[in-house]
């Protein structure tokens, strides 16, 4: 039988470079091993808990849909959904809630920081915090066990989110006897790390992304941002200590890549330097941008995609909550 992999981005924010490489490229690839099943959700219910604005809400959980899509993600191999349309989650969030001790949520690093950072401050430690934030890794928890997922590949910042998953799934089966699979999360190691504009790691927090779709005008202007030392045009340049060429390495070919190394080598002025990264990161983009804009303008076409994955969604998740719900007494 076929391994679950199962991953959600939650629309928070406009995608960049940094989580294509990071997230996105490796849970495409994942996508493609035979052994796996994937399953690779919108967590729109996730994002609710900071985005209180209908229209940007809207905007953003498209745009994390149509991003999937413009990549190469194959909704007829994957199963694609949006969380807020597979309502058995959220049935399980309230069971599984009953399982989940509240000093485990106290702990979990989302809201702890929140709450350390206000302590920090001299102010209320519940500031700003809502029971949606709060409860999140209990949503989390159910997205991951519904659907019997063995692999969760996230980043570093998400391992605890997969552990509390793990620790409610046996309280509940110490219960109720084997019922939930307990999943492993998967970390991608040899990822790249993208610099971002300053060279910091690409983050929103840090306000230094480029956008994934950015428009190439735009594209080339955030590149021209990059910052680079005041060597002259024709003086020899290191490679490696170079932004301009970490980010040159992820777009271009290996004879590019050869190439442009010596050119470096030999000196190479930081605007051509910069014209060259826009033309192979552009060209990289192009495409996909394109079929991401055209998606964005038709919604009912991303509408149509995320409805049938849904379908796909709940043939598994409607016989296994009845299950659940066998299990904790509801039916005779
Ligand atoms: N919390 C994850 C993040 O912020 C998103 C997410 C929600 C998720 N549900 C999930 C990831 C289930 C993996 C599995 O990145």
């Amino acid at each position: 039988m076929k391994k679950t992999i199962l991953t959600g981005i939650k629309p928070t924010g406009q995608v960049h470079l940094g989580n294509y490489m990071g997230a996105i490229k490796p849970a495409l690839g994942l996508a493609q091993v035979q052994d796996y099943q994937a399953a690779y959700f919108v967590a729109d219910y996730h994002a609710l808990t900071k985005t209180h604005d209908a229209e940007e809400f809207r905007q953003l959980s498209y745009g994390i849909a149509a991003t999937w899509l413009a990549l190469g993600l194959d909704p007829e191999k994957a199963i694609f959904y949006r969380q807020s349309d597979v309502p058995e989650i959220f049935e399980l969030n309230w069971v599984l809630s009953c399982f989940s001790p509240k000093g485990l949520m106290n702990r979990a690093h989302a809201y702890k920081s929140m709450v350390d950072s206000n302590q920090a401050s001299g102010k209320d430690a519940d500031l700003g915090v809502n029971m949606g934030l709060f409860n999140y890794p209990i949503l989390m928890a159910a997205d991951i066990l519904m659907f019997k997922t063995d692999i969760v590949p996230v980043g570093k910042d998400q391992i605890q989110h997969v552990e509390i998953a793990r620790d409610i799934a046996e309280h509940f089966n110490n219960n109720y006897g084997e019922t939930f699979i307990l999943p492993e999360y998967q970390i991608q190691e040899d990822t790249a790390v993208l610099p971002g504009l300053d060279g910091r790691k690409m983050s929103k927090s840090y306000h230094n992304t480029i956008p994934l779709f950015a428009e190439s005008k735009n594209l080339q202007k955030l590149i021209n941002k990059i910052k680079t030392d005041s060597l002259p045009p024709e003086a020899p340049k290191n490679p490696d200590e170079s932004i301009l060429f970490t980010l040159y390495k992820e777009f271009a070919s290996p004879d590019e890549i050869a190439q442009m190394k010596l050119q470096y080598l030999s000196g190479i002025g930081w605007g051509e330097a910069k014209k060259e990264l826009f033309n192979v990161m552009n060209n990289f983009l192009e495409e996909p941008r394109e079929k991401y804009n055209e998606l964005m303008s038709s919604p009912e076409r991303i509408d149509a995609i995320l409805k049938e994955g849904a379908e796909k969604a709940r043939a598994v998740s409607s016989p296994f909550l009845k299950e659940i719900k066998n299990k904790v007494g509801f039916y005779a």
